[in-house]
């Protein structure tokens, strides 16, 4: 490289937001439409639990933490629809159970074992870019991401569409339980010490409230379009 060169950046596209707004479902799509490669930081944090939970490690139990995110390795294959896996196995159910978001929610509270996954979840950015979502991710994983979504919507709604969701899988679910857990998380998401769930200040923020999936992906497509491709 000459030394009027610039170093090629490699694009990375953030969506940070609350539990259960649809930034899965908006960066997988991006992730199709624009080709990138995809990182699901939330089931960093779910891996880790499920393992942790497996080995009997306990959340005082930091060295262990620290070891387990140390060894961790994910992958998202785009022809298994990003699904969740390791070591070529599809993990992505064993990630939801409710014993899982509870640990992994705790466990992403500790300011040790976030840094230890820093760097897993950094390898991600790779040719031809990055979609990633989660709650920090461009604040503090890609702070100089050059494109930011933080995608919001009020805890009643997305109580309301979790709600909907299961009950059209035939599973029985309680509104105020949903409400209450959503709420809970969201509590806990933002009010931790180490990298708060907030929108970067440089980030375009939606509020999905009132919005339909297909004019959320539209006009954030129009968004990484113009950012990445335009300027
Ligand atoms: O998005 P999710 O529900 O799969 O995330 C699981 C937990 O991990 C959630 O409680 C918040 C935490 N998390 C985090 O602290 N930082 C991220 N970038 C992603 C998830």
């Amino acid at each position: 490289m000459s030394s009027n060169e610039k170093p090629m950046q490699i694009p990375v596209v953030t969506i940070d937001g609350p539990a259960g707004v649809g930034k899965g479902t908006l960066a997988k799509k991006l992730a199709q439409m624009f080709e990138f490669n995809y990182l699901d930081s939330g089931a960093v944090y779910r891996a880790l639990s499920v393992k942790a939970l497996k080995e009997g490690i306990q959340l005082y139990d930091l060295d262990q933490l620290i070891e387990l995110a140390s060894q961790l390795s994910l992958e998202f294959p785009q022809q298994e629809g990003f699904a969740a896996h390791i070591d070529g196995e599809n993990i992505d159910a064993s990630l939801r159970s409710e014993e899982c978001s509870s640990y992994a929610s705790q466990v992403a509270t500790i300011s040790e074992v976030r840094k230890e996954l820093l760097a897993l979840q950094r390898r991600f950015q790779a040719v031809p870019g990055l979609i990633g979502d989660g709650r920090d991710l461009g604040t503090v994983v890609f702070p100089q991401a050059k494109v930011k979504i933080f995608l919001d919507a009020s805890c009643e709604e997305r109580a309301q569409r979790r709600y909907k969701q299961l009950i059209a899988q035939g599973i029985s679910a309680s509104f105020g339980h949903l409400f209450d857990s959503i709420r809970a998380r969201d509590e806990r998401d933002r009010a931790r010490s180490t990298a708060p769930l907030v929108a970067a200040k440089d980030a375009m923020v939606i509020d999905s409230t009132k919005m339909s999936i297909e004019t959320v992906v539209s006009s954030s497509a129009a968004y990484v379009r113009e950012r990445l491709f335009m300027e």
